[in-house]
This record gives structure tokens, sequence and C-alpha cells, in this order.
């Protein structure tokens, strides 16, 4: 298949219409579409990825007025959470329309959806019309895409259409909140902070497994985010082998040269969002341990941390 790469919206929506693959860009990462609407073309999207048909996909939409497309019902809590943060890094998951593809929600009775803060994401979401399931538009496994030009390195040739944009501004993907139960649930830390939350709804807390890094929903028992090097969390440059072969990325300052690759990063904002992209660039120059500065896990930390951690296992 030929891999159309495109800045018009009109042609990546056409192609969404036909129930064909568009990749997309977002504030997160970039996102592999299809209509969410569509059996058929949803089930492209696990052919070309390889990704497990039990993991579900978040829906996207261009506006608030789409949500009744996606959801049957909304509790108050989560409207208050949607009138701050949508459209924005955040995932909310709530009870689906009958009209989503059973294979977008992996059989669940629950769709998470969200309105990407992205004017090309938000013009294309617009003029499909339908709402769009996408996954991150990366091989299943390896890191999310920030660029246009990581997701040609992963699918090009398998889906239809790149439509271009700018790199990822947060670099790492939404938050996921459960909002089907009395109080929001954390189920994937992301780019609304957990602290920004609880600024809305303060008794907003994380469900257990995401606090100890094991399994949460459903995608979050498979292996992620992972570069062919090692991932190993360090304290600081000091527990580092400064190698050829061997890669930082952190806050602290050092004037040690010996690394292949080295980004130091002045704020944890700025780590997240160059993360994915350094992972993919370190494998590039075939780095075989890329050293991680551990972060706190306050505001962006969190999802930061996650990320990492999951890609050192
Ligand atoms: O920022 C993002 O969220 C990006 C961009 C493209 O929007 N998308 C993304 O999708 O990261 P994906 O498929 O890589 O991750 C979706 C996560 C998975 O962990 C999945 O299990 C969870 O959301 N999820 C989706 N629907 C769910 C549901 N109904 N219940 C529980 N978890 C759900
Ligand atoms: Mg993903």
């Amino acid at each position: 298949m030929k891999t159309i790469l495109t800045s018009s919206v009109a042609k990546a929506s056409e192609i969404i219409l036909k129930n064909n693959l568009a990749a997309f860009p977002t504030e997160t990462v970039y996102g592999l579409g299809a209509n969410a609407y569509s059996s058929a073309a949803v089930k492209k999207i696990f052919i070309a990825k390889g990704r497990p048909s039990d993991n579900p996909l978040i829906v996207h939409i261009g506006d608030i007025g789409q949500l009744p497309s996606v959801i049957s019902k909304i509790p108050l809590f989560a409207e208050k959470l949607i009138a701050e943060y949508f459209p924005g890094p955040l995932t909310l998951v709530l009870p689906k329309n009958k009209n989503i593809s059973s294979l977008v929600t992996a059989g669940l009775q629950t769709v998470g959806v969200r309105i990407p803060n992205h004017n090309i994401a938000q013009k294309f979401l617009k003029e499909c019309g339908v709402p769009v399931a996408a996954p991150s538009a990366n091989i299943s496994g390896k890191p999310s895409p920030t660029t246009w030009q990581a997701v040609q390195q992963d699918l090009n040739g398998k889906i239809s259409c790149i439509l271009k944009g700018n790199p990822s501004r947060v670099g790492v993907e939404s938050t996921v909140v459960d909002c089907t139960g009395k109080t929001p649930v954390i189920l994937r830390a992301g780019g609304v902070t957990l602290e920004q939350l609880r600024e809305i709804i303060p008794s907003t807390r994380l469900s257990r497994l995401t606090a100890n890094g094991k399994v949460k929903s459903p995608g979050m028992k498979y292996r992620h985010y992972s570069p062919l090097a090692n991932v190993v969390v360090v304290g600081g440059v000091k527990e580092t082998v400064p190698l050829k072969s061997s890669a930082y990325i952190g806050m602290e300052k050092t004037k040690e040269n010996g690394f292949g690759v080295k980004r130091i990063c002045r704020t944890k904002e700025e780590y997240a969002q160059a993360l994915f992209h350094f992972f993919r660039e370190c494998d590039a120059k075939k780095i075989e341990t890329i050293y991680c500065e551990q972060v706190s896990e306050e505001g962006i930390g969190l999802a930061l941390m996650d990320r990492i951690r999951k890609a050192s296992l």
C-alpha cells in the first residue's frame, strides 16, 4: 500500500470516510485514526499496529457537540472535568453510545473519549464528522510517535495516509480517567495532572494499580514505549557509565561528554516532550543503554516516570 503524506485536512478526512486509516497530529502524540462507526475500518488499526484486540481505543471528536454520538450518559463530575479540560490531553471513560463499534471498546460497555487541543486535529475531526477511533500511531510496544516522521518510520506502507503537523507539544499521551464510578479514577497518568484534576474534583484518585505500576486499563498489561536500547533509571549522572554506546536524558546539567547522545531538559514539561523522540533517536544511533534521570512525580512527573518505568521493564 502506498502511504500518502499530506497537509490537506480534506484529503485525510476523505480517507477516513472511505473506512481507511489516516494518522494525524495531536498535542499529546500522533494518532492512527479510523471511522469509529465502522468495524471494518477499526479492524485495520489492530492489523497495522499489531495491537492485541482486547485493548480498547480512544474515540476522538472535534467539538463538544459530537459527544452524544460517542457516549450515552454523563455524571455531573465528568461534566465539570469537561468544562475545565476539554479540549485537552484528557480522556474520559464513560458508558458508550450503541453506534460505536464494539471492536473500538474491545467489547466493553464503556468508551474513552477525548477532544485534542490541536488546531489541525480539530479541523480534521470536524471535517470527518464521524467520531474517529485512534490509538497512538506506532507499532505496538514501540515509543509513541511525536513527529510525522516517526509515524512514517513505523507505519509506512501499512496505512493510507499521514496528515502532517508539527512535533507534538505535550509528548506523552492523554490522562485516562474512569468516570463510571462515584468519583474519577486515573487509569493512566498523562498530560492533565492529578493535581489539576483534584482542583476540580478533590476526590480524584489514582487506580490502585496505576499507583504501583501494574495492570490497570486493559492496555496497561502490555509492554510499552520500548526502545531497542536498555532503559535504566538513575538518580543522577554519577550513576551512569558514559560511553559512546550509552545515552543520557535528564534535568541535571552535566559537562560529561562521553555519551553517544545527551539531552539536558530545563523543565519536566520539556523532558516529557522530548522523551519518546529521544528513545527513537537513540535507536537510530544504535545506543545500547539509555540512562533516564528520575524526577519527582508531581505534575507531569507522574506520567513521565510512568512511561520511563514501563520502558525500563
Ligand atoms: O493521547 C492519547 O491518548 C493518544 C492520542 C492519539 O489521543 N492516544 C493513545 O491511545 O494513547 P492508546 O490506544 O495508545 O492508549 C489508549 C489507552 C489504553 O491504555 C487503553 O487501554 C485505554 O486507553 N482505554 C481506552 N478505552 C478504554 C475503556 N473503555 N476503558 C478503560 N481503558 C480504556
Ligand atoms: Mg499507545
